[in-house]
């Protein structure tokens, strides 16, 4: 049976409507009704739970694991360890050809390399007997001598490149600071933080039809389908993975120990099992963002206008991977100077192995870079604002290519406006309101932007209605949301006859709900497939039973892109209380201004931006996991120990945009997930100086370190 869909005859030039029009989550009412499954929920027959235990101390072997007494405990199936756990590979590339996890090579040899190691899995029929037995586990280990001592200082540090280059340089910069009427030259510190996803991760894996399935958390099921083919050796198109809900990322949520862990007890065991991590578990499984060590130096002439930019960054990696947290980066798209100069170095620590946490490399070095310019600001006597227009570079600073949209000046004129800027008094200490002391700061943001290779499938139904299947991963942020929108307006439909199917391995390769690039990567995908099926529909062609279904992969499209420096900015405005007395600091208002591409659903994306101010209120004023050097160990790994912003410390709280459109992008996307914690610590921080006279240059700034 077959028949023409009535709407698609509608002129084919009819404008896109969706787009840029605040629709709220069409997974929302499942989600706040509780009727939305996270992987943890799914249930299964004869689903058995694995408990992972993990290393007590932080260096050395596993002299024996003593698993008799925990077989014979109740429900208890299985205790797999590096006796007789089953073979995995460990050293194949994943994403962006960036070595796997090391925690992927779980249960592979004695070695323990950090704190928290996975060493032990124990399986049962329920999971409070899978804990019960985990915590009974007897591991003897043969502890060596450890260092966790993370510091700048460090005579061992090297350079490391990441995802981006470890040195970048031009000029001379001993003759630019000789030349220097002002300088300054400061370090600055930030601590380890952690990524806590309300969700923590889980995978259920079992085997169907010769076929591996896995239920998993995760920012990208085609990617994480494939790592665990190639961790298992398994053929690719014989392992799916799905994940409909997830419930925050951030960074952390790719493949590690769990989904391993669940493969290898359900293959083991021929029968569902499903490996969660415990909250205290992801403060060593889950990755984190690395304490940074970080020296700016900077060098202007009188009017404010840079000579040198120097900003060198030392990052912390285990023993087991080399992670950098690209901390100097933020300086090679923000100014330009006759000597400019940014480094990443790492040191190599017996700690669990660092990730990408939101906005990596820019949250911190962000911090040092803004801050700096603040204290030259203050030594030029100009306004920080005007000092950064004067520094306005006119091509990339390095590359030498033209910026794809850069409206950082919009963003600090507008929200200058909108902050009240102008009436701003520059001395510190002067406004009071009672015992508290006021102050208003700002900094500038920038993050990337960039799309990568997906693919897509969108099919029309004989009853008006259309399916759009990408392998999109929605971790919170409303990307299913943006995708309908994206989708009918490329249809030409209203969003409601769109359905979008995501979090599924099966809909072919598509990039990760990472890099601030979801939305832009899939758009690509997605508007030439719906496009085409417009089209098509406008011809008149008659809808089979199963669909009349278009796919397309972005890859040719995007290699025919222009090289240019693209990136979203933003200008950051805090204004801060300060009690002399207690050396509490109250946020009591927060601007975020940002150039941030073509804005999709303006509900979504202010909530995407809001996140990552508070972010930039927990990095600035509450976050800091501290390592015992001794033990190696965290103390506090947990929610209460570590303090993250809550309600009450969020007082006021604005974020919005200039009009923005990414030249070159179909849509105009630049990507909003990541730029709304870039420089919101540094705004504070600048805050807090204007409020007290003190500059803080390390992170957390606490009540103790405050006067
Ligand atoms: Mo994000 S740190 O790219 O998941």
């Amino acid at each position: 049976m077959t028949s023409t869909v009535p709407a698609v005859t509608a002129p084919v030039t009819a404008p896109p409507t969706a787009l840029g029009t605040a629709r709220t989550r069409v997974e929302g009412r499942e989600k706040i009704t509780g009727a939305a499954r996270y992987t943890g929920d799914i249930p299964l027959t004869s689903l058995a739970h694995g408990s992972l235990v993990l290393s007590t101390i932080a260096r050395g072997r596993i002299r024996a694991v003593d698993d008799a007494a925990v077989r014979a405990m109740p429900g208890v199936v299985a205790v797999l360890h590096h006796l007789n756990a089953p073979r995995v590979r460990g050293d194949y590339p994943s994403i962006m050809g960036m070595a796997p996890d090391p925690t992927v090579r779980a249960f592979q040899d004695d070695r323990v390399p950090h704190w928290g190691w996975p060493v032990a899995l124990v399986v049962a029929e329920t999971p409070e007997q899978a804990r019960a037995g985990a915590d009974a586990l007897v591991v003897a280990y043969e502890a060596e001598p450890h260092d966790t001592d993370f510091s700048g200082e460090r005579t061992d540090a090297f350079a490391l490149d990441g995802v981006v280059p470890a040195t970048l340089a031009k000029g001379d910069e001993e003759a630019e600071l000789a030349a220097s009427a002002v300088v300054v030259d400061a370090s600055y510190t930030t601590p380890e933080e952690h990524h806590n996803p309300m969700e923590p991760h889980a995978a259920t894996a079992y085997w169907q039809d010769g076929r591996l399935e896995v239920l998993d958390s995760n920012q990208g099921a085609s990617w994480t389908a494939e790592d665990l083919a190639k961790a298992f050796e398994l053929e690719p198109g014989t392992v799916r993975v799905r994940s409909e809900h997830v419930g925050g990322g951030f960074g952390s949520k790719s493949v590690r120990v769990h989904q391993i862990a669940a493969v290898m007890a359900a293959t083991e065991l021929q029968r569902p099992v499903r490996v969660a991590m415990t909250r205290r578990q992801m403060f060593s499984l889950a990755g984190y963002r690395s304490p940074t060590d970080q020296r700016v130096r900077l060098g202007a002439d009188p009017d404010g206008r840079l000579r040198v930019l120097s900003h060198g960054s030392v990052s912390q990696t285990s023993s087991v991977y080399a992670f950098v947290e690209p901390a100097a980066a933020a300086g090679r798209v923000l100014y330009d100077a006759a000597a400019h100069r940014t480094s990443a170095q790492v040191v190599s620590l017996d700690v669990p192995t660092p990730t990408s946490m939101r906005a990596p490399g820019m949250a911190p070095g962000s911090f040092a870079l803004e801050s700096a310019l603040d204290e030259l600001a203050e030594r030029c006597g100009l306004d920080p604002i005007e000092l950064r227009l004067r520094n306005e570079p006119s091509a990339g600073p390095l590359s030498g290519l033209p910026f794809a949209g850069r409206n950082l000046r919009a963003c600090f004129e507008e929200g200058a406006r909108r902050f009240g800027w102008a009436d701003r008094d520059p001395r510190p200490r002067v406004r009071r309101d009672g015992r508290w002391l006021l102050g208003t700061g700002t900094a500038a943001a920038t993050f990337h932007a960039f799309a990568v290779p997906s693919t897509a499938a969108v099919t029309a139904w004989a009853d008006g209605t259309f399916t759009v299947r990408i392998a999109a991963a929605d971790i919170g942020t409303g990307a299913r949301t943006a995708l309908q929108i994206v989708a009918a307006d490329a249809l030409r439909v209203a969003p409601e006859r769109v359905q979008v199917r995501i979090g599924d391995s099966e809909f072919g390769p598509a990039w990760l709900a990472g890099g601030s690039a979801g939305t832009s990567s899939w758009a690509w995908a997605i508007t030439p497939a719906a496009g085409e099926l417009r089209e098509r529909l406008a011809l008149g062609v008659d809808i089979p039973a199963d669909g009349l279904t278009v796919r397309s992969d972005s890859t040719t499209a995007l290699a025919g892109q222009e090289p240019a420096e693209r990136h979203s900015y933003g200008a950051q405005f805090a204004e801060v209380a300060v009690d002399p007395g207690t050396g509490e600091v109250r946020v009591r208002r927060m601007l975020g201004m940002f150039a941030a591409g073509r804005i999709v659903n303006p509900l979504t994306a202010r909530n995407q931006l809001v996140g990552g101010m508070v972010w930039g209120i927990s990095m600035a004023l509450h976050e800091e996991a501290v390592r015992d050097v001794r033990s190696g160990s965290l103390v506090g790994a947990d929610l209460a120990g570590y303090h993250v912003a809550s309600h009450a410390d969020v007082a006021h709280i604005e974020a919005d945009w200039v009009d923005d459109p990414m030249p070159g992008d179909p849509i105009g996307i630049k990507g909003v997930g990541e730029i709304g914690v870039v420089g919101a610590a540094a705004a504070i921080a600048n805050a807090v100086r204007h409020a007290t006279g003190v500059r803080h240059r390390r992170l957390p700034i606490r009540p103790d370190r405050v006067l």
